[in-house]
């Protein structure tokens, strides 16, 4: 299957190997016990509790609401169903830009309170002291650079980003920097292909793309999207493996059919 598929635990020196090799990285999101449960099952490298948990399990419109007691309390829920993945969890919106004593504070929590087995954040040369206070903690970072979702009311749009030559410039920048301050990996999130194959070839940390094309060392998607549950998103990048809103509603509805004709529960399932 792959050359790292019979490794017990995945870590950050596993993710750099499997860059080395050109195997790439798998990553997917989960926010609860039962579903890392099943993503670690299926054999991905990385689960990642992502502040994608604001939108795809509270209903925000956007990352920015989670707090970090959140974040923390759906990363222990997931750390307990993981055996053989690398955990990556999220610092949210508030919680490292202010200053690199608030960002070490912030990753001193989720490792310990979270059981995390690294962070992510945002950003690049803006948050550079915060990444090297963490780093320097011996807590393992990932960069996350492109569109970056807790900045959406400066960017405006969820359109790509890093089209015009100056952006562009500042990622591979940043990309660089990222790997100069001893980050593990970076995610890049919704930049031309061609951008991502050069960042992803200016680095020797892994890139972990999602919607940056087929050239970086791995790939994120969130979990609800790539099974099919949240109907209403449907960007050009993502590739649904199941229609499981179809599958549920279509189950709940039965349900509510055999309940409402006292079909269910008949006497083999009655005591
Ligand atoms: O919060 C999240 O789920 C993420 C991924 C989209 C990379 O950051």
């Amino acid at each position: 299957m792959s050359v790292h598929s019979e490794i017990k635990k995945i870590t950050t020196e596993t993710l750099r190997k499997m860059k080395f090799d050109k195997e790439k990285i798998t990553m997917l999101t989960a926010y609860d016990f039962t579903t890392a449960k099943m993503v670690d099952a299926g054999g991905v490298d990385s689960i990642l509790i992502g502040d994608s948990a604001a939108n795809v399990m509270a209903g925000h419109e956007t990352t920015l609401p989670i707090t970090l007691d959140q974040m923390i309390y759906h990363t222990q829920c997931v750390v307990r169903g993981v055996e053989r993945a690398l955990v990556v969890a999220d610092l949210p919106f508030g919680t490292y830009q202010s200053n690199p004593e608030k960002a070490l504070d912030s990753a001193v929590r989720m490792m310990k309170e979270g059981g995390a087995h690294a962070i992510k954040i945002e950003g690049g040369k803006e948050i550079e002291e915060s990444i090297r206070k963490i780093v320097n903690a011996g807590i393992p970072v990932c960069g996350h650079l492109g569109l970056t979702p807790q900045s959406i009311y400066q960017f405006g749009t969820y359109k790509v980003r890093a089209k015009e030559d100056a952006e562009a410039e500042k990622l591979i920048a940043d990309c660089k920097l990222l790997e100069e301050l001893g980050c593990f990996a970076v995610v890049l999130e919704k930049i031309p292909a061609a951008l991502a194959k050069k960042a992803s070839e200016s680095i020797s940390i892994p890139t972990i793309g999602i919607g940056a094309g087929p050239d970086c060392d791995g790939q994120v998607l969130v979990y609800h999207d790539m099974v099919g549950m949240n109907q209403g998103f449907s960007p050009k990048f993502l590739r649904r493996y199941l229609d499981l809103y179809s599958e549920i509603t279509g189950a709940v509805s039965q349900y509510v059919k055999d309940v409402k004709s006292s079909d269910f529960p008949n006497d083999k399932e009655s005591y």
